[in-house]
């Protein structure tokens, strides 16, 4: 016990003398207060007028897009799922390293997967058998019934460049429209779009990712615009 502030310079120094020092760092603070003060009075002295004290103005800085708000990515260490006593941890390349570089998203692991796949940043292997046929459809399903929210647009697009049809036909949806039925309340609970968002794909959270398309407003009879 006795050898504990023994080797840090930092112990001795707190503990032997802590007037002197804390002193000298007023003596210095207060320099710097009264060196700034005078700098202060002599911009003003060519003042003609009392001027009102304002930021110096800069010139705007471009804002093209607001970035989206994005949480840190944890650490491996500090994930919960990573086991951190095992010395190999340290070879794994840290999330944050990884997942920066590619377009961000405001929610999930913050990627927008579908946008870095479009843009080329990333370009995944398609198939593992050279037989297996890469079937891409460009077909958008509109789902209405959404009750106050807008519909929902299902592209099958963003799907098949990552997904088999198998992934979903017939085993999760009948490849019929309005053939299911689907609701909120369900995909919650993990089942329909929720086998797949929330846990993989971007979360349920979003929820204009898939409400995306407004509702033509009502018009009342003899209130249509006339041609
Ligand atoms: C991620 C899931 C998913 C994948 C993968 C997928 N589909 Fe679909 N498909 C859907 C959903 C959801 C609907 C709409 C069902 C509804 O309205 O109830 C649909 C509807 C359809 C329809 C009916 C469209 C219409 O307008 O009536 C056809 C045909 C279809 N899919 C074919 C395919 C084919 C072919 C593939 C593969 C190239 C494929 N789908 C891949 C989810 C998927
Ligand atoms: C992954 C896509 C997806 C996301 C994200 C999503 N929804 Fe939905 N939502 C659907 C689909 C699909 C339906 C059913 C549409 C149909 O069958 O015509 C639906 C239906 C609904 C309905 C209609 C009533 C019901 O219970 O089915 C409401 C309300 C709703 N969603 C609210 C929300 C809200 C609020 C959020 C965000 C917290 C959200 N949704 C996020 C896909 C989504
Ligand atoms: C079998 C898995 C799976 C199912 C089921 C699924 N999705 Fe997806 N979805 C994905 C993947 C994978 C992506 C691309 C990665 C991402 O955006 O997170 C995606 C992307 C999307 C996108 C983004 C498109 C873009 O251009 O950014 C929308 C919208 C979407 N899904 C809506 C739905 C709706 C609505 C349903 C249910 C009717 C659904 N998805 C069911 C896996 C699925």
């Amino acid at each position: 016990m006795a050898q504990k502030f023994e080797v840090s310079e930092w112990a001795n120094f707190s503990d032997e003398e802590p007037e002197m020092s804390w002193n000298c760092r007023w003596g210095i603070l207060v320099l710097v207060f009264i060196i700034g003060g005078c700098e202060a009075d002599h911009q003003n002295v060519g003042a003609q007028q009392p001027v009102a004290k304002t930021a110096p103005s800069r010139p705007p800085i471009p804002v093209a897009r607001p970035a989206p708000p994005r949480s840190a990515w944890l650490r491996l260490q500090a994930d919960g799922i990573h086991d951190v006593d095992n010395p190999a941890l340290r070879l794994l390349q840290q999330p944050e390293e990884a997942l920066s570089k590619l377009p961000r998203a405001a929610e999930g692991n913050n990627v927008d997967w579908v946008a870095a796949l479009r843009s080329g940043v990333i370009i995944p292997r398609t198939n593992v058998f050279p037989e297996t046929k890469i079937k891409v459809l460009d077909r958008d399903v509109i789902m209405e019934k959404t009750a106050g929210m807008p519909m929902v647009r299902f592209p099958h697009r963003p799907h098949t460049e990552w997904l088999d049809c198998k992934n979903c036909h017939d085993r999760i949806f009948k490849a019929k429209r309005g053939a299911n039925a689907v609701t909120m309340r369900a995909i919650l609970q993990g089942e329909f779009c929720g086998q797949c968002h929330g846990a993989v794909s971007f979360p349920l959270t979003q929820c204009s990712r898939c409400h995306s398309v407004p509702r033509p407003s009502r018009v009342r009879p003899g209130t249509e615009p006339t041609k």
